[in-house]
């Protein structure tokens, strides 16, 4: 497994991989990766001939009081989960590297962005736009693949690959949870072992909006308060978010026709965690 800092290095493999006629499957990700990254990893192995990793804190996206300065990196086990998944390459850029000084293009969305985690994080997907569209041009990708747990990331993509006719598959892989339940995250890292044992309410609240629905709950208010109710047993917990959602729109639903995106934000402590369930 080859480990690259330099545009032109990224670009002088896929060459020759494009000219042996090996398809790529992409895995962008900043990095402090676990089993939910290794899913995608896994997913991208076995649907194509050479697997790429992005390993990049993209600063873009971070607002002005976010947590990019502590953001959890640790490239050596990285690399180690990396090799054990069958990556062919791990493209790990600096930020002068990404973003040239007189850097001003970005890639915005004026749809799907404004619910949810746009609503509180307003530069973010601004970020996730610019970055993601990169590194698609410099790893040229058959296939990317996100995971469901970012959902409206997953939507925003879809989206702006769609608008931008860019020619390549955006597949998305289930949510990877511990054992109690809990999303993958690196930011769990950030969890004290109190704020760890109460955050286990974020999949305990998804798992009764499932609930609700299959009884015949079709009102997003009802749910939504229902979800409250269960969060706010847990004194550390912080809803940022909780929203019944199209799941292509990323519009708020007031009745849930045929199917929808429940989507929540809780902080606890440093950690804002999210969590989410498509009922249909
Ligand atoms: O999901 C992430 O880790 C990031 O938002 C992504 C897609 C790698 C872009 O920086």
């Amino acid at each position: 497994m080859k480990i690259v800092t330099k545009i032109t290095e990224v670009r002088e493999e896929i060459k020759k991989w494009k000219k042996e006629g090996f398809s790529v499957g992409f895995v962008p990700t900043m990095g402090y990766l676990h089993e939910g990254h290794k899913s995608l990893m896994t997913a991208a192995r076995a649907n194509n001939d050479k697997v790429v990793v992005s390993i990049f804190v993209n600063p873009m996206q971070f607002g002005p009081t976010e947590d990019l300065a502590n953001y959890p990196r640790d490239l050596e086990r990285d690399s180690l989960l990396c090799e054990d998944a069958g990556v062919d390459m791990i493209f790990h850029p600096e930020a002068e590297e990404m973003y040239d000084i007189g850097f001003c293009s970005y890639v915005d969305m004026n749809g799907l962005t404004k619910e949810l985690c746009g609503k509180s994080r307003p530069v973010h997907f601004r970020g996730v736009c610019t970055v993601v569209n990169k590194l698609f041009h410099i790893v040229q990708p058959d296939r990317a693949y996100f995971g469901e747990k970012d959902a409206q990331q997953l939507a925003v993509i879809k989206r702006m690959v769609l608008d931008l006719n860019m020619d390549l598959e955006i597949i998305g892989c289930p949510i990877v949870r511990e054992a109690d339940g809990l999303a993958k995250s690196s930011r769990n890292t950030y969890l004290t072992k109190e704020e760890r044992e109460q955050a286990v309410i974020l999949s305990k609240s998804v798992a009764l909006a499932k609930e609700l629905f299959t009884d015949g709950e079709r009102k997003a208010a009802v749910i939504i308060e229902k979800m409250t109710q269960l969060i706010e047993t847990m004194p550390l917990a912080k809803i940022d978010y909780i929203q019944v959602v199209d799941t292509r729109t990323i519009e708020p639903l007031d009745m849930i026709e045929t199917e929808a995106l429940v989507a929540l934000a809780v902080q606890f402590g440093k950690a804002r965690l999210i969590d989410n369930i498509t009922l249909r």
